[in-house]
């Protein structure tokens, strides 16, 4: 199994090391780790380089993107030269904080977006509130990056939308939530083919263990619940899922 988007750099409560370790421990052979802020952007880097089973993806986050300076697309391409940097993320539109600096949002998207098609990397869309903008920004600027809208929010016709346009769904612990009913839908819908797993660790821990912090050994429990809504089986879910995720990555 493949965790697709997981920061476990955030993960106050356990080591690095017994992070990777739990992971391995059940089966999670590889982690994609997305950037957020700039500094994650030498983080990201910096753990890619120490640990084999970790991949990055160097991007600012929508809440972040205040702190853009032009001088970040150098540093980020000069590090996508590892073979350890996999892509673009997360990146994308987030109205829910604060709405006061949109423009701001969408033009950091869309200069990042540039950056993943000059790469030719693939992107991890962070949308949250803001459906209608991320994708006529997507249909418009995007020309060949692979896009995996990462914690997907939306409902099934949005979601039908996306796949549309060949676009990836991932799906992280809020599909085991009881009262995640637009998720659960939308995961049991999704083509498989255009599926991919994520804790997005720290965050969205799945049942039955909300309230403590997410890690990646975790992703099992939203594998799970998936199979289970679709009537296939946890190994079914995760053969389909991780040759998708290593297509996608190229890992
Ligand atoms: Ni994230």
């Amino acid at each position: 199994m493949i965790d697709t988007h997981s920061h476990i750099n955030m993960v106050e409560d356990l080591a690095l090391d017994e992070i990777i370790k739990n992971a391995k421990d059940n089966g999670i052979q590889k982690i994609i780790l997305p950037s957020a802020s700039v500094s994650d952007i030498d983080t990201v880097f910096e753990l890619t380089q120490k640990y084999d089973n970790v991949y990055g993806l160097l991007g600012i986050h929508p809440t972040e993107v205040k702190d853009w300076t032009d001088s970040l697309e150098e540093k980020i391409k000069e590090y996508s030269k590892s073979p350890k940097i996999k892509g673009i993320g997360e990146i994308g539109l987030d109205y829910y904080w604060d709405k006061s600096f949109n423009d701001l949002q969408k033009n950091v998207f869309i200069k990042q977006i540039k950056i993943a098609n000059e790469l030719n990397f693939p992107i991890s869309i962070h949308d949250r509130e803001a459906h209608k903008d991320t994708f006529d920004i997507l249909k418009e600027y995007n020309k060949g990056s692979t896009i995996i809208m990462h914690c997907f929010s939306g409902s099934v016709e949005f979601m039908r939308e996306c796949t549309k346009e060949g676009w990836y769904i991932a799906i992280g612990g809020v599909v085991t939530f009881n009262n995640a009913l637009k998720t659960k839908e939308v995961a049991k819908e999704v083509p498989l083919d255009k599926l991919l797993l994520e804790t997005d660790a720290p965050y969205l821990t799945p049942a039955p263990f909300r309230g403590k912090e997410n890690q990646p050994s975790y992703i099992k429990y939203v594998a799970e619940e998936i199979a289970k809504m679709r009537n296939i089986s946890l190994k079914e879910i995760d053969k389909i899922t991780t040759a998708t995720a290593e297509r996608i990555f190229n890992i």
